[in-house]
């Protein structure tokens, strides 16, 4: 009932020419018929987005940012706005990754007033949360993601839920290799389908698409992506070539 969304975040990497034809590749490789059961989104870096979304234009693929500034517009040198996301055609936006919030020290309160621009803007949220490793360790899991849940999704209306997805990245697993075992990572998908529950209702909740991100390769994809509450995939490493991130991609339940 929930379309599977899968988004290759390729964070600092490629330069335009080397992320135009990436884009290429992945476009080619994807059998079209993909799109009318998934969900498929390239996040490249912001200076790579126009020239990324004219070879995907009309594809099935979409355009993901990996940032962005809260306001329309204004004196806020070196910021990128949703105006401007909009109008290069961009239609999702990744917020509050873990690399954002540990190296540009975002707050959960930052990340909110970016979650309420980006659905005043008709951008889809794509909102990260997880855990570190000395946060599992202490057993308080549950409670950072309620914080970063409650934080980032304060003032949300109920109606404004429609576009929004969550992305569970436990920090620990993010690059280094180390997945969550899927049991670790459904039950933490249970748990946040049931604050969204709490925190709003359960038709929302059970319609609200929950991605799992951290270290997902070609082969541990589908043993995550058929977990009940994980609906997709937020891929950091394996999206950089085609091969890897089209894998992941089939391996998706739809
Ligand atoms: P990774 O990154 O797949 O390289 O672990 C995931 C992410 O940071 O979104």
């Amino acid at each position: 009932m929930r379309k599977p969304i899968i988004a290759g975040n390729w964070k600092m990497y490629k330069t335009p020419s080397e992320a135009t034809l990436l884009a290429r590749q992945i476009k080619e490789t994807l059998e079209p018929a993909t799109f009318s059961k998934k969900e498929v989104v390239l996040c490249p870096p912001a200076v790579n987005l126009a020239a990324v979304g004219t070879v995907i234009r009309e594809s099935g693929l979409d355009l993901g940012a990996q940032n962005f500034y809260p306001e329309a517009e204004g004196a806020y040198t070196g910021e990128i706005s949703p105006l401007m996301l909009k109008d290069i055609g961009v239609k999702f936006v990744i917020i509050g990754h873990s690399e954002r919030r540990q190296y540009f020290q975002e707050s959960d309160q930052f990340i909110n007033s970016k979650v309420l621009s980006a659905v005043k803007h008709r951008l889809s949220p794509i909102l990260c949360i997880g855990e570190t490793l000395v946060e599992r360790d202490a057993g308080i899991t549950e409670k950072v993601l309620e914080k970063q849940l409650g934080g980032g999704l304060n003032n949300l209306a109920p109606e404004e839920t429609q576009r929004l997805v969550i992305a569970y990245e436990p920090v620990w697993a993010i690059g280094t290799g180390k997945t969550a075992t899927t049991e670790q990572a459904q039950t933490a998908h249970a748990f946040i389908r049931g604050f969204l529950a709490n925190r709003f209702n359960s038709e929302i909740a059970e319609r609200i698409r929950l991605q799992y991100g951290g270290s997902v390769k070609p082969d541990n994809a589908e043993s995550l992506m058929t977990q009940p509450d994980i609906d997709g995939a937020l891929v950091g490493g394996a999206s950089l070539t085609s091969e890897a991130f089209a894998a992941i991609i089939r391996a998706a339940a739809a």
